[in-house]
């Protein structure tokens, strides 16, 4: 069964606590949420597994834990998840970069892949999967099966607010990926908003409207 990692570190909750905030305007809101991205890639990746390397320091040569060749990707969901995207890198730097975007066609009401780049080593790489907003779960549901088809090691889903029907929609359509949130809310209202929430995040990052 898939895990939901619900953060609770301090600065997390304060920085997240200013971004919700309406009268944060883009430059803040852009900042927090990149370094609430650090922040929670610090935990995400604290099952990285290690090995014994030997390092040669001025005084004497001994074998010291380092990360063991682990090849990461970072996915960001177009176009929120951009802001995630560089918080992230800055803990993992070596990481590769796939770009994922989808829109929901009109008529089916089937999701429809709209761009798609990712590493061509995808079979080797553990994923990330970053986005703002699990709300109703229907864009990271779709995004996470298109990755699937391309058989990465593995997938992880980070989110900086997770509503309890995105956190479930999840959870049953894919049990092998666990979730981290900076904060799970209360419910989706019935614009599919998250409630409380920080109101449409692409807009809040870009000042769009
Ligand atoms: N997407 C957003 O940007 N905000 C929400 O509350 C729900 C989906």
């Amino acid at each position: 069964m898939s895990e939901l990692h619900v953060m609770d570190h301090p600065l997390i909750r304060h920085k997240v606590a200013i971004i919700r905030d309406k009268n944060t305007g883009p430059k803040e809101f852009r900042e927090l949420v990149d370094e609430v991205a650090t922040l929670m890639a610090y935990e995400v990746t604290r099952d990285m597994p290690l090995e014994e390397v030997e390092i040669e320091t001025p005084i004497t040569k001994d074998k010291f834990k380092m990360i063991a060749g682990k090849k990461m990707g970072i996915v960001p969901i177009l176009r929120a998840g951009l802001g995630m995207l560089d918080g992230v890198l800055k803990l993992i730097p070596a990481a590769r970069v796939g770009h994922i975007g989808l829109y929901r066609d009109p008529e089916t009401l089937e999701a429809v892949e709209y761009y798609c780049k990712l590493p061509t080593d995808i079979e080797e790489r553990d994923l990330l999967v970053v986005d703002p907003m699990l709300a109703t779960g229907n864009t990271a549901m779709e995004a996470i099966k298109f990755l699937k088809d391309r058989n990465p090691r593995s997938i992880k889903l980070m989110v900086l607010i997770a509503a309890p029907e995105g956190v479930k929609k999840i959870q049953e359509a894919h049990p092998d990926i666990d979730i981290w949130t900076a904060a799970l809310d209360e419910k989706l209202n019935d614009h599919a908003y998250i409630v409380p929430g920080l109101g449409d995040a692409g807009d809040r990052l870009y000042g769009t409207k």
